[in-house]
Formats: structure tokens, sequence, C-alpha cells
């Protein structure tokens, strides 16, 4: 954000609305107002039409007669709430009864005018309103730009450790021929199932990045047993084939990345069986269970 203070020439540039059902009041305030400088004034006295033009001009500083036929200003202000949703009414009211100042004021005017005017007090009332709206807008400019680049360095970071995780998959995918298509099938179908679960959005896009990750312990296993089919595994082989979901575990856990923490999860469990046998099972018969995926 370029911060910079509020210049006079920003508040005199303002957009000032003059809303008076006397013109001799438009006609005085205008003048005013010109001769002080300010260079985007409009006026109307139909006060049934200012939530319309405030709605196509975005007014910094409506002032407010709030005796007026038809429609007074404080239903015009009841108007205006549903405009500026944030709550802040823009509206200086202009009024002959001091009675009136404090309805006014709890109706969500920020401040007020007296009639008959005095220059003065007119002047430093409008410049003071209309900086503090140039405040606000700067304020939420700020907000905005910084929401935006909260955005875009989340987006960053999710783009960095996707691509963390499909190098560390290409690393293990390098170990294993038969690993190629096999672990992006297995990010479809974990994606597929999870929406037919009616899991949430987030937990879908980590299932998506964390599952290609299941066989990455395959990394710690040696050449030579990896090779190897189920078939011709001595029992020494089958144990370090096994503990390759232990080991892409350890290689996973311990990250605050959510995907890693996931994949951490399915590379620990992804050889479980349904009834909870899977691992502790194959210990047991491991000669006898030839070692294959079950994903
Ligand atoms: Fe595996």
């Amino acid at each position: 954000m370029t911060q910079h203070a509020i210049t006079s020439s920003a508040i005199l540039q303002g957009k000032v609305l003059i809303v008076d059902d006397q013109e001799a009041n438009v006609i005085l305030l205008e003048q005013i107002l010109l001769r002080e400088g300010y260079q985007a004034i409009s006026s109307t006295m139909k006060s049934s039409d200012v939530c319309e033009l405030h709605r196509e001009n975005n007014y910094d500083l409506i002032l407010l007669d709030l005796q007026m036929p038809e429609m007074d200003g404080f239903a015009v202000m009841e108007e205006l709430k549903k405009i500026e949703k944030d709550g802040y009414l823009p509206v200086l009211v202009i009024t002959a009864q001091p009675n009136q100042k404090l309805r006014a004021l709890k109706a969500g005017a920020e401040d007020f005018i007296t009639k008959p005017f005095e220059m003065a007090e007119v002047l430093v009332r409008v410049h003071n309103m209309l900086k503090i709206r140039l405040l606000n807008k700067e304020l939420h400019n700020y907000n905005n730009e910084l929401e935006q680049r909260v955005c875009e360095r989340t987006a960053e970071l999710k783009e960095g450790y996707q691509e963390t995780i499909l190098t560390m998959t290409r690393a293990a995918e390098h170990k294993d021929e038969d690993t190629g298509a096999h672990v992006q099938r297995i990010s479809y179908y974990s994606r597929v199932l999870s929406e037919a679960l009616g899991m949430d959005d987030e937990f879908i896009e980590n299932i998506f990045f964390a599952s290609p990750m299941h066989d990455i312990g395959k990394i710690g296993v040696p050449d030579h047993v990896l090779l190897l089919k189920p078939s011709g595994f001595v029992q020494d082989e089958w144990e370090i084939m096994q503990e390759h979901a232990a080991m892409g575990a350890k290689i996973l856990g311990n990250s605050k990345s959510p995907y890693l923490k996931m994949g951490a999860e399915i590379a620990l469990n992804h050889h479980e069986r349904w009834d909870g046998s899977g691992v502790i099972q194959m210990e047991k018969k491991a000669m006898k269970f030839p070692y294959q995926h079950e994903l």
C-alpha cells in the first residue's frame, strides 16, 4: 500500500450531495463550498432521489436536511443504511431544531450543521467529515489489498507444497517401475471416493495430493529387494518390503503441511485391511501372503 496522508486536494475533490427542499439553502451551501474550492458538488431538492443518486455516485458526504416533505431526513437515513452495509453513513444533517440533533446522531448521522448556516462551521464540519470518509476508504482499500496479498501468498504456498509432493512422488516412482500411472490413478480414485462419501472440499483436495505419496517409503527399500516379484521374496526381504509403510510415515511425518500430514497417515495405513488385520497378519503370515497392493 502506498500510505500517505489525505491531502487538501483530495478532500476538495470529495463527492458531496446537498439535500434540502428549500432552494435558497441549496444555493447557499453550494456557494459556500464552491467558493472554498470543492469541485464535486451536486444537489437535489427531492429527498426520494437521494438513495438512487447515492447508489449511482457513491458520495463521500451527504448534507441532509431533516425537515422535508414526504420523505424526511430520518427516512432517508434508514434507506441509506441498506446501501451502506458496514453501517457508516456519510451523512451530515442540517437542522434548525436543536432537539433533533441527538435523534439524528442516534439514527446514524455522523455530525450536524445548524441553521441558519455559519460559514466557518459548515466548512470545518464538511472538511472533517470528508477527511474521515477518505481515511476510511483508504483503510478499506488497504484491507482489500492485504486480503488479496494473503490469498496470493496462500496460493503460492499451496503450489509450492503441491510441487514438492509431485517431486517426491516422482523420486519414489523412479525407484519402482510399476508405480507410474498407478499413483496418478490413486489420486483420482481417492478424490472420487471422497466426493461420494460427502467429504468437505478441504479433505478432498488434501487426499488428492496426499494419496500419491502412499509408497514414498519405497525410497528406503534397497533396489535388489524392490525389483523382486512378491513370489521371489525371502523372509528378510519381505520384512524390509513391509517397512516401506512405516518408513513413508516417518518421511512425511512431523510436517505442518496438511498434504504431508495426511500423506503420512495414508502411507502408514495403506496396506491395512478393512477388518484391521492387515499389518499384524502380514507380519505373522509373511511367507504365506504375498506382498501386494490393496489399493
Ligand atoms: Fe505400498
